[in-house]
C-alpha cells in the first residue's frame, strides 16, 4: 500500500492535482496496486485565514507518507517570497530533496517553438542541485531604506551537495545509456593511449583530465570516440571561481574515479541557454546548481511545448520525495477549468517511477503521448480544445 500525501497548493494546482489523482485511479486499477492518500490544505488560503505556513507536526506527519504529490505554490495576495521559502524550499529543504529532476521532452504533436526541431531533437534532462546555491537565503540588509543600504545574497555551496547532485546525476546518465560519439580537438587533448584489446583509449582533456572511449578515428585534428552517454556540467567557472571551480572539480574527480566512459561535457550557463536554442539534441544529462537549474528549466518547459507539459520532482534518494508541476500557480486561470494539467499528470508518472510502480509510470507516459499526439490542439491553458477535465479523462481512457 502506497500512502501519497497531497499538497493541492494554490492557483490551478488543486484543479491539475485532482486530474492526477484522477489518473492515478485509473492507472492503479488497470496495475492493479493499492495507495492511500491524505490531503493537506497547505497555501495561501489557509495562510492568509491563519496566519500559518506549515503548522506545528506538519513536517513529522509528512515525514509518515512515501511520497509527496504537490499542485503549486503561490498566491496574488501573498508577499513573494512568504510562500515560496515558509512552504516550497522549506519542504524542499527540511526533507533533505537535493535533486530537483526536470526531464526536457517533446512529446508527439506537440508545438515546439523552435524551428525543425521534432520529438528525436529534444530528450533530455536536467539534474537541478536543490538545497543549496543562492537559495540558502543565507545574506541579509543593512541601512534598510537608506541612500546606504547594502544587501548581500550568499551562494553558499558545500562539496557535499555538488558532490551528492554531481554523482546522481552521473549515475542516471549510466542508466540511460545513450551511446553518442564526440569528437575531442587536439588542442584540449593531453595525451591519448593506445588502443586496448577492445578498442578502448584513454584520453586526457587538457581540463577535465581522464576518460574513456572507443576509438572511432584519430588523425591530427584530434579524435572522434563512442561514449557510453555524456553529462554536462552547466555552470559559470569564469566569474564564479570560487562556487564554481569547486563544481568542475568535483565532477572531475567523480567522472575520473567512478564513471571514466561518460563524457565529461562543461557548458557556462550563457551558453547552455544558447545550445539549448540552436542544438537541444546536443544534451543527455545536464548538471546544473540550483538557480541555474531554475532559469534554464523554464528555457527547457519553453522548448518542450509550454509550462503546461513540464513535469519535474524534487528527490531525496534515500528519503521522502516531492513530485510537482513546473509551473506555478497560473492566478489568472484559476477556476476556469481551462488549464493544461498534463505537467501534473507526467509529475505523477514521475512519482510512480519513485515509488516502484514502473509499468504504471509507463503506462501514464504512454497515455499522455497518445493525447498530445492525436487530441489536444495546444498545450496553452484555454487553447488545448478541451477543458482540464476533459483532458484528464482523455489521459485515464487512453491508458493501457
Ligand atoms: C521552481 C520555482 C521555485 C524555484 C520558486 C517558486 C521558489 O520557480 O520550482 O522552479 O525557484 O525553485
Ligand atoms: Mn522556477
Amino acid at each position: 500500500m502506497h500512502r501519497i500525501a497531497v499538497i493541492p497548493g494554490d492557483g490551478t494546482g488543486p484543479e491539475v492535482v485532482d486530474e492526477g489523482l484522477k489518473v492515478l485511479e485509473a492507472v492503479a486499477k488497470l496495475k492493479n496496486f493499492k495507495y492511500e492518500t491524505k490531503s493537506f490544505d497547505f497555501g495561501g488560503d489557509r495562510y492568509l485565514a491563519t496566519g500559518e505556513i506549515l503548522p506545528e507536526g506538519a513536517l513529522d506527519e509528512l515525514k509518515t507518507f512515501d511520497v509527496i504529490y504537490l499542485g503549486a505554490v503561490g498566491h496574488p495576495d501573498v508577499a513573494p517570497g512568504i510562500l515560496e521559502k515558509g512552504l516550497l524550499l522549506k519542504l524542499r529543504f527540511e526533507l533533505d530533496q537535493y535533486i530537483n529532476l526536470r526531464p526536457v521532452v517533446l512529446y508527439p504533436g506537440v508545438d515546439c517553438p523552435l524551428k525543425d526541431k521534432t520529438p528525436d531533437d529534444i530528450e533530455f534532462v536536467v539534474v537541478r542541485e536543490n538545497t543549496e546555491g543562492i537559495y540558502t537565503g543565507m545574506g541579509g540588509q543593512q541601512y534598510r531604506g537608506t541612500p546606504n543600504e547594502v544587501a548581500t545574497q550568499l551562494m553558499c555551496s558545500t562539496r557535499h551537495g555538488a558532490e551528492r547532485a554531481i554523482r546522481y546525476a552521473f549515475e542516471l546518465t549510466k542508466k540511460r545509456a545513450r551511446t553518442r560519439t564526440v569528437t575531442i580537438a587536439a588542442r584540449d587533448l593531453t595525451s591519448v593511449s593506445e588502443p586496448d584489446a577492445d578498442g578502448n583509449v584513454e584520453f586526457v582533456h587538457f581540463e577535465r583530465g581522464k576518460m574513456i572511449g572507443k576509438l572511432i578515428e584519430k588523425s591530427d585534428r584530434g579524435i572522434k570516440v563512442e561514449v557510453s552517454g555524456m553529462l554536462t556540467l552547466c555552470a559559470k567557472m569564469n566569474v564564479l571561481t570560487y562556487a564554481h571551480d569547486m563544481w568542475f572539480r568535483a565532477f572531475n574527480e567523480v567522472g575520473e574515479a567512478d564513471y571514466p566512459d561518460i563524457f565529461r561535457d562543461y557548458a557556462h550557463v550563457d551558453a547552455t541557454c544558447m545550445w539549448m536554442v540552436k542544438n537541444p539534441e546536443w544534451f543527455d544529462v545536464i548538471v546544473t546548481c540550483n538557480i541555474f537549474g531554475d532559469i534554464i528549466t523554464d528555457l527547457g518547459a519553453m522548448i518542450q511545448g509550454g509550462m503546461g507539459i513540464a513535469a519535474g520532482g524534487n528527490i531525496n534518494p534515500t528519503g521522502l520525495s516531492m513530485f510537482e508541476p513546473i509551473g506555478g500557480s497560473a492566478p489568472k486561470y484559476t477556476g476556469k477549468n481551462v488549464i493544461n494539467p498534463l505537467a501534473a499528470i507526467c509529475s505523477l508518472a514521475m512519482l510512480l517511477e519513485e515509488i516502484g510502480e514502473s509499468e504504471a509510470a509507463k503506462s501514464v507516459e504512454d497515455a499522455v503521448k497518445e493525447v498530445t499526439g492525436t487530441k489536444l490542439k495546444s498545450m496553452a491553458a484555454g487553447k488545448m480544445g478541451y477543458s482540464t477535465t476533459e483532458v484528464g479523462d482523455l489521459v485515464a481512457a487512453a491508458l493501457k
